[in-house]
């Protein structure tokens, strides 16, 4: 059992509660059962006697629900700083940097790769990620997709095959898609949860992205799909057709596919991954007509070597604030609600009872902050299933 009080602002998430979609609680208290679920939330001042003896108080500063980062790809080897270098003097992002990864992560030992996930899910853990997916993708041959897959199982349940990240040079397309949805796909589904396809400019178009979705719903995998991240294309379309749980990047939308994604009521949410841009210096999508439009947002680092070398979720935050028309409550609510809908999980991004005990506390007054203070480490001490995993709440 863990009791804490004293909290300036406990978001929730929590919309029984009828205080907002963020389910705001103010000089609020939280009670971790035996089960490592929450067990009670409310007003300090109405916290059971029997929890309220030995709860820890913590001085008036926020508690969130974790981040769940639901777009990641951990599993990799080397860096891509020459290519960054490259692109701040000028040169254009493109799909073709994944090949420079697949080449260092093909050499990569399986203890070197597993070192370098966990340092980055490490990471994104101090920064208040208490889940986050990650994906295969830079392996692109049996071998190296099967260990990949491996490798994310030991950082992580959400573990996601993107075979289809793009071609490897000793291919044809054709040749690789079918493989994919082959020999590549029966080694990988049974380290995978989803399937995932990079459906752009320079990967894999939307007949080709269809049939290795198609693959993978067979094998029973769940759907994600990256789409028109580099240009406007069919891949939005597609994954509404497919009923993926998300279009991952959205960059690049009409208005028809703005309306396919509300069409879906939430069942299709839109991640929005704004360090891509951000690191690629791409003009950021404008959250504001999604929202608007009653598409089901969520926000995600897409942490990978070439297009976005970063964990934390609360630069995404100030980001989606500052630069993609986002409120601060809105923020808030797609790196944790949002995250988990695109995961299609209720146990987790909330923090209502029954919930997962899955938190951070922070080192200010509200959520906003987050914002407010774009790269000033604001996390003091991160819970997850009930323990405290990084920093003290002390
Ligand atoms: O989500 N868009 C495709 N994949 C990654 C980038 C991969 C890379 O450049 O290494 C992304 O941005
Ligand atoms: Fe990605």
């Amino acid at each position: 059992m863990l009791a804490i009080t004293g909290i300036g602002t406990l978001v929730t998430n929590d919309a029984s509660l009828e205080r907002g979609k963020l389910g705001l609680v103010k000089d609020a208290a939280l009670v971790v059962g035996d089960d490592n679920k929450i067990a009670w939330t409310g007003e300090s001042i109405n916290l059971p006697r029997e929890f309220a003896n030995n709860a820890i108080h913590v001085g008036g500063r926020a508690i969130i629900p974790g981040f769940v980062d639901s777009h990641t790809h951990l599993v990799f080897g080397g860096d891509r700083a020459t290519e960054f270098e490259a692109r701040m003097s000028g040169k254009t992002y493109t799909a073709g940097g994944i090949r420079t990864t697949m080449a260092a992560t093909r050499a990569s030992t399986n203890d070197v790769l597993v070192a370098n996930a966990r340092r980055l899910a490490s990471e994104a853990l101090h920064t208040g990620t208490t889940t986050l997916e990650t994906k295969s993708g830079y392996g692109l041959s049996v071998l190296d997709e099967t260990r990949s897959l491996q490798v994310a199982t030991s950082i992580t349940s959400e573990t996601t095959f993107l075979g289809a990240h793009v071609v490897p040079p000793e291919s044809t397309i054709d040749e690789y898609v079918n493989l994919v949805c082959g020999e590549m796909l029966t080694q990988c589904a049974p380290n995978a949860k989803w399937i995932d396809v990079f459906c752009d400019h320079g990967a894999f178009d939307v007949d080709h992205a269809q049939a290795i979705l198609s693959a993978g719903a067979h094998a029973g995998l769940g759907l994600r799909i990256h789409a028109n991240q580099l240009q406007h294309g069919g891949g939005v379309q597609l994954g509404v057709e497919m009923g993926v749980a998300s279009c991952d990047h959205c960059t690049h939308l009409s208005d028809a596919d703005v309306s396919a994604l509300a069409d879906t009521k939430g069942k299709t949410v839109a991640t929005l991954l704004p360090t891509a841009e951000l690191c690629t210096r791409a003009k950021f999508p404008d959250a504001r007509r999604l929202l608007d439009a009653g598409v089901t947002v969520a926000l995600a680092s897409d942490c990978n070597p070439g297009s976005s070398y970063t964990t934390s979720m609360p630069l995404v935050i100030s980001l989606a604030v500052l630069n993609m028309n986002m409120t601060c409550d809105e923020a808030l609510w797609s790196a944790t609600a949002g995250g988990a809908a695109a995961l299609r999980r209720t146990d987790i991004g909330a923090l209502h009872v029954g919930a997962q005990a899955d938190f951070a506390l922070l080192n200010s007054p509200s959520h906003i902050h987050l914002a407010y203070r774009p790269g000033v480490k604001l996390v003091d001490a991160v819970v997850r299933q009930g323990k405290c995993v990084a920093g003290s709440l002390a």
